[in-house]
C-alpha cells in the first residue's frame, strides 16, 4: 500500500497512530489533575518504569500535553549520564523553568505565576547555568543561595504556591531519570517529599529503565512512599491487535486473522516491534488485505530494520570488550545473568570486569535488576547478538 499513508510510527518517542493498552495510567495522571484543579492535598507523583521501546517517553508526554492543556506549568526534560551530562540536564532544567513560565504568558494563571518569576530567574547559578535570563525581573533573597537544595526548595515553593492559587499544578517531568545525578535525585526527592507535607501541587513525573525504583529508594528512604509506580510493559493480545487493526482499518484497509497473529507472535507485545512490523506489513501489501505471506515477509523485513535500527544502535556503542562482555550474558536468552556467571564465561573475576559492566549500565544497554544480577535493557537484544557474525 501507499507508503505515503503508512500510518505506523515506530522510532523513539513518537506517539503512535494508536496508543493502546495504557488507559489505567492516563486515568491515574487525569485524577491527578483533576484533583490539583479543585487542590485536593496528598497525591503523589508518578514513576513509569520498563524496558527499552515500551511506550513510556510516549505515555510521558500524553501526560506533560494533558497538563499543559490545563496550564500547568510544565518542564519536560532527558536526564544524560555522566558528569558531562549532569552539566547538560541542569542547564536544561534552568532552560525549561524559564520556557515553561514563558509558556503560561497570556493564560490566566500568569497573574499568580508573575510572584514566582523572581526565583525562576535567580535559580539558574544554583544549576550552573551563569549569567542566565534577562527577560524576567529579579526579585532578590529567592532561589539564589547558590546552594542547590535550597534553591530548588525556595523555587519550588514560590511556583507551586502561585499555581495552587491558580488551581492548576507544577509538574516536572523527567525522562530517562535513572541517568539523573545522585545530588539533584536526592534535592529533588526531598523537595517532592516537602510538598507533600506542605500540600504544594508540585509532582514530579518520571519515566525510566526497569532500576530507576531501586535508585530512589536507595536514594531517600521514603522514595518508595513518594510516588506511585507503574511498570510499563509488554501489551496484552487484545491491544497488541489494536495497536494494528485500528490504524489499518481507519484506512479502509484490513488484515486477515492468519496475518495478523504472524505478526503478533513476532511483536510479542512490545509497542516499537509492533510499529515496526505493522509499517513493514503496510509497505509490502500491494492490495487492501495484509495476508499471511505479506506478514511473513514483513517479520523478514522488520527484523532487518530493527537489527540495523534499534539493536544496532545500541551494539555500535558498545566497545570491543563491552560486545565480549554482552555476548557472555546473550548465553543466557532474555534473562537476567549472573555477574558471577559472565565472569567465568570470559575467564576474569567479577571485580576486573566492572568498569566494562558500569559503562554499559551508563550506556543504558544494560541495568542491574538485583545486586549480582545483570539483565539487558533492550527486549530481544540476546538474539539480535546471536545474529552477529563474532569479530
Ligand atoms: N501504547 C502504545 N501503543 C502502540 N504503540 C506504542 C505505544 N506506546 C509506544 N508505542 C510505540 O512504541 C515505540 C517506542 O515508544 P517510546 O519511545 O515511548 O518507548 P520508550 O519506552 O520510551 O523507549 P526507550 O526506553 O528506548 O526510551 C514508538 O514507536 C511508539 O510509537
Ligand atoms: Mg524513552
Amino acid at each position: 500500500m501507499d507508503p505515503a499513508l503508512n500510518p505506523f510510527a515506530p522510532g523513539s518517542g513518537v506517539r503512535p497512530p494508536e496508543l493502546v493498552g495504557r488507559q489505567s495510567e492516563i486515568d491515574a495522571f487525569d485524577l491527578l489533575v483533576v484533583r490539583a484543579k479543585s487542590n485536593t492535598m496528598g497525591d503523589r507523583g508518578m514513576v513509569l518504569s520498563g524496558l527499552r521501546g515500551v511506550g513510556k517517553t510516549v505515555l510521558l508526554n500524553v501526560f506533560a500535553e494533558q497538563a499543559r492543556r490545563n496550564h500547568w506549568m510544565v518542564i519536560q526534560l532527558e536526564a544524560q549520564p555522566g558528569v558531562e551530562g549532569m552539566t547538560k540536564t541542569r542547564a536544561k532544567l534552568a532552560r525549561e523553568l524559564e520556557m515553561g513560565a514563558r509558556r503560561l504568558r497570556g493564560t490566566p494563571v500568569w497573574s499568580y505565576l508573575k510572584d514566582a518569576l523572581g526565583s525562576i530567574s535567580n535559580i539558574s547559578g544554583s544549576l550552573g547555568v551563569a549569567g542566565f535570563s534577562a527577560s524576567v525581573a529579579t526579585k532578590h533573597g529567592r532561589a539564589d543561595s547558590g546552594k542547590l537544595d535550597i534553591d530548588v526548595e525556595e523555587l519550588v515553593e514560590d511556583v507551586s504556591v502561585a499555581m495552587r492559587k491558580a488551581r492548576a499544578g507544577f509538574g516536572l517531568f523527567i525522562d530517562e531519570m535513572q541517568d539523573l545525578d545522585e545530588e539533584l535525585l536526592t534535592v529533588l526527592l526531598s523537595v517532592q517529599h516537602l510538598a507533600g507535607q506542605r500540600g504544594w501541587p508540585f509532582y514530579i513525573i518520571g519515566a525510566g529503565l526497569p532500576n530507576l525504583p531501586g535508585k530512589i529508594a536507595e536514594a531517600r528512604t521514603y522514595g518508595e512512599r513518594l510516588f506511585l509506580y507503574r511498570t510499563i510493559g509488554q501489551l496484552d493480545k487484545k491491544s497488541s491487535a489494536d495497536a494494528l487493526t485500528v490504524p489499518i482499518g481507519r484506512l479502509g484497509a484490513s488484515i486477515t486473522e492468519r496475518a495478523l497473529s504472524t505478526l503478533l507472535t513476532g511483536a510479542d507485545g512490545y509497542p516499537f516491534f509492533l510499529q515496526t512490523y505493522g509499517r513493514a506489513a503496510w509497505d509490502i501489501t500491494s492490495g487492501k488485505v495484509i495476508n499471511e505471506d505479506d506478514a511473513k515477509l514483513a517479520i523478514e523485513y522488520g527484523t532487518i530494520d530493527l537489527d540495523h535500527g534499534f539493536f544496532q544502535a545500541r551494539w555500535q556503542r558498545a566497545t570491543p570488550a563491552e560486545r565480549k562482555y554482552l555476548r557472555a550474558m546473550a548465553q543466557d536468552g532474555e534473562d537476567s545473568s549472573q555477574t558471577g556467571e559472565v565472569a567465568a564465561r570470559l575467564g576474569k573475576s567479577t571485580n576486573k570486569l566492572a568498569v566494562i559492566r558500569s559503562r554499559l549500565i551508563s550506556k543504558g544497554v544494560v541495568y542491574a535488576p538485583e545486586y549480582g544480577l545483570i539483565q539487558f535493557t533492550v527486549p530481544g537484544m540476546a538474539r539480535f547478538i546471536d545474529r552477529q557474525i563474532e569479530d
